[in-house]
């Protein structure tokens, strides 16, 4: 019995399950908002007359009482008007879906997509999960980090390119993947990031989609499967139910 004792005091954290945690995120850019000069209750912001429009076209697309549903699209054309989302936008809007702010507050943290701060004009997200990790997402953050000038959570000097690593972008069959504002590239390496980067900075429009001469998720090397034609109907029905 005191040897099982000893036993179990010298190894006593082998008999307790390991509680494993994620790391702890380096940046708290995503749930916190702190006040800045730049970004307070008192930032201006006023919608144009174009997007109060559009905003209550959006909400006509609900029922009575139900415009809170608008929410999403009204901080996507906050982001369209200005190119990121101050807290006193999120007041405005929270002002004409009649909400509570800290609703409006909730959906702007929780989501990648809303930017709360100023990413450069050509915010670059870099997909980092798996599938992308998997097929070089490493070697291509570093050549987006190159081509930029500009390091992860930060923007150029020059204020055209703000750089960050997001999670799944929903087109792992094209990993990896790079994401500038509305539009993905996919299937791409570090020449592509250079020339993307290289046709944005010069003012032209980098053609989105795979970069690799794919159409869009299709084997690279032609198709694995259907490759005969589909047997016609009635296939393999019993003989006595064919001809009825
Ligand atoms: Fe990069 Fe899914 S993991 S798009």
């Amino acid at each position: 019995m005191l040897a099982f004792r000893n036993y179990v005091k010298a190894n006593l954290k082998n008999f307790f399950r390991r509680i494993s945690t994620s790391a702890r995120l380096s940046s708290e850019d995503l749930y916190v908002h702190r006040d800045s000069d730049d970004n307070n209750a008192n930032t201006p912001f006023e919608f144009t007359e174009a997007n109060l429009m559009r905003i209550a076209a959006v909400i006509q697309n609900y029922p009575e009482g139900a415009q809170r549903a608008a929410l999403g699209a009204c901080l996507d054309i906050v982001q369209r008007q200005i190119g990121w989302i101050p807290i006193s936008a999120m007041h405005k809007v929270a002002e004409i879906l009649g909400m509570p702010r800290m609703r409006v507050y909730e959906w702007a943290t929780f989501y990648t997509m809303n930017k709360r701060r100023f990413r450069g004009k050509y915010n670059v997200k870099v997909c980092v999960t798996t599938p992308c990790m998997l097929r070089g997402s490493d070697i291509i953050l570093d050549a987006v980090e190159q081509a930029t000038c500009c390091s992860v959570g930060s923007v150029s000097t020059d204020g055209m390119f703000g750089v960050d690593t997001v999670e799944c972008q929903g087109a792992c069959v094209n990993a990896p993947v790079i994401v500038v504002d509305d539009d993905y590239y996919e299937d791409v390496n570090v020449c592509d990031v250079h020339n993307i980067i290289q046709t944005l900075r010069s003012g032209g429009i980098a053609a989105a989609g795979p970069q690799n001469g794919r159409y869009a998720s299709e084997p690279i090397y032609g198709l694995t499967t259907l490759l005969e034609c589909p047997p016609p109907p009635g296939f393999g029905l019993q003989a006595a139910l064919c001809n009825k």
